[in-house]
């Protein structure tokens, strides 16, 4: 099942010699050199314009790190997901996020079985419920229509379903409040529930297993909340609904399974926001959004799967990445939305991105001896210019930017003398862009009459490197391709470094040492602490401060 060692494969060492000779080489050499390439260095198709000019490959490194792709069998990797191979090694489990935007018809089989006739199955019954809590069909205990809708769930069932929310807000219903909990810290629940009328609230119970500490915790003060406001334990079957792979639980915390929507184990937390943890995005937009919005999905799925790899966005974007981590050692990405309702996008890529790659051994076992998943962060633009775009510009590290923009917004807001302000954020997403990549010369700043002394400050080394992601509106479908882009993107890294991008092992150790914390934290007498001397005084130091 490993592959052979990564450094020792003759395109890595190729592709080492290659970054070494092209070394620092400058942007603005290579667009001195090529002055066709902004137009070359670019790849449009289902929807999406990338332009990765200003990223510091030529033709010769691009084409190295395709030679790397197919040693690693990118191809054969691919075909193995999409026909539901246990290519989740570590956990033997299917990764077929793609079946969840299938279209109806088409067939998957997971041990002989259809995956997809299951998936239509729960977004037919998905739709029916969405329209019945819509059209106001469905009732609260106390016989109002439902007009809030709270989801519950973290990680995986919660990131999502937020970004969509945010994503997707101009289309949703304005006439109804979506909010989302996920953290324990109790504050988030009860921000979440201030001023909602518990008889015209409905709660949505989004956990794969139904056993997560935080989620759980939420239900039942959910559940707590709602049975003290309506005053009677049977409100619960008008006023919850369950998203899980686990019947059995979901029953237990006292949710009929006939208002339980399921989903499967080859569905991974992070890639899940089109099954069924989805309902509140399909109770926010509906159901023919929601459709449009899978196949966006669906349209990357298919441009993945069969583009060669020379014109294939996500393998790009995945080689572009490892090129960036592992070539010019750039450890973290900034992706930059200039679009307002994407402000969730980069917390939702960072656990798509680092629960999925942030891997220290091989899916053999083996220690890996280069670097692996980089660290994503962003903030939309042009907020993240007055902020950390100092360092992006003038400081000692490279971080590789992702810029995405829309050539048409959905506010558009007349400037003053002429223009919108859509055209002021596209204005500010391309000279970022610009000035990341050439930035400005100790000659330049000087000509420009300033002082010597303060010519170093002004002076912008460039030789940035950024892609920028283009697209004509947010749309639904538009979201869907981006978010796939993206999916597949971190897995053509995977495939690259090695590794199981579809388990999280790294979450558990944590989850298991807050156990034992809690039993010492609400022991009544002082517990005998056996850990090391900080954990030990802190643990202390917390009971006295929370009783003193
Ligand atoms: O943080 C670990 C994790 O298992 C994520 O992978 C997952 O998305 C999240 O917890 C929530 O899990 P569940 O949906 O089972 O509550």
């Amino acid at each position: 099942m490993s592959e052979p060692r990564l450094t020792r494969l003759p395109q890595w060492q190729a592709l080492q010699r290659h970054a070494y000779a092209i070394g620092q080489r400058h942007l603005r050499e290579w667009f001195a050199a090529d002055p066709q390439r902004g137009e070359r260095f670019v790849l449009e198709d289902v929807g999406l314009y990338l332009d990765y000019s200003k990223q510091r490959v030529d033709a010769d490194a691009l084409g190295l790190l395709r030679e790397l792709a197919t040693a690693r069998g990118l191809p054969q990797r691919i075909e193995a997901m999409f026909r539901g191979e246990r290519i989740n090694t570590t956990e033997h489990r299917a990764v077929l996020h793609v079946a969840l935007r299938a279209p109806a018809g088409e067939k998957i089989l997971v041990d002989g079985h259809d995956v997809v006739a299951d998936v239509h199955a729960v977004l037919d019954r998905m739709a029916a419920f969405a329209e019945q809590v819509r059209s106001g069909a469905w009732l609260g205990h106390g016989g109002k229509r439902i007009r809030n809708v709270v989801s519950i769930g973290i990680g995986g069932s919660d990131l999502g379903p937020v970004m969509a929310y945010e994503a997707l807000r101009a289309y949703s219903r304005r006439d109804m409040t979506f909010r989302f909990v996920s953290n324990v810290d109790g504050t988030d629940f009860a921000e979440a529930v201030h001023g909602l009328d518990a008889a015209e609230t409905l709660f949505i119970v989004c956990s794969k297993t139904f056993t997560t500490l935080e989620t759980l915790a939420n239900a039942h003060a959910a559940r707590a909340w709602s049975v003290a406001a309506l005053g009677d334990e049977r409100a619960v079957a008008k006023h919850f609904v369950a998203v899980s792979t686990n019947a059995a639980e979901v029953a237990k915390f006292g949710i009929d399974t006939a208002n339980m929507f399921g989903f499967w184990d080859w569905v991974g937390g992070r890639y899940s926001m089109d099954s069924a943890i989805g309902l509140s995005t399909m109770l926010a937009i509906g159901p023919e959004h929601f459709h449009a919005m899978l196949a966006g999905f669906h349209a990357m799925d298919e441009h993945f799967r069969h583009a060669p790899l020379e014109r294939n966005l996500p393998a790009l974007m995945g080689l572009l990445a490892v090129w960036n981590n592992n070539f010019l050692d750039a450890a973290s990405v900034a992706v930059l939305p200039y679009e307002q309702y994407l402000k969730r996008f980069p917390a939702y890529l960072q656990q798509l991105t680092m629960e999925s790659n942030g891997k220290r051994v091989t899916r053999g076992g083996a220690a890996v001896d280069y670097a692996t998943g980089p660290i994503y962060w962003g903030e939309p633009g042009t907020n993240g210019q007055h902020s950390f775009y100092q360092l992006l510009h003038q400081g000692t590290r490279i971080v590789p930017c992702d810029f995405i923009g829309f050539g048409q917004s959905l506010n558009p807001l007349p400037v003053q003398g002429g223009g919108d302000q859509h055209d002021l954020l596209l204005a500010n997403l391309i000279a970022q862009g610009e000035a990341l990549a050439f930035g400005k010369t100790a000659e330049e700043v000087r000509a420009a009459g300033t002082d010597a002394a303060l010519a170093p400050h002004r002076t912008f080394p460039g030789n940035r490197p950024s892609s920028t992601i283009l697209a004509q509106r947010l749309t639904p479908r538009v979201l869907g391709t981006l978010i796939a882009l993206y999916e597949h993107s971190v897995f053509v890294q995977g495939v690259i470094w090695d590794i199981d991008s579809f388990d999280q092992w790294g979450v558990e150790l944590g989850k298991q040492l807050a156990k034992t914390t809690i039993a010492e934290l609400t022991a009544k007498d002082e517990p005998k602490l056996a850990h090391d001397s900080s954990t030990n005084a802190l643990i202390r130091r917390y009971r006295a401060l929370r009783d003193g």
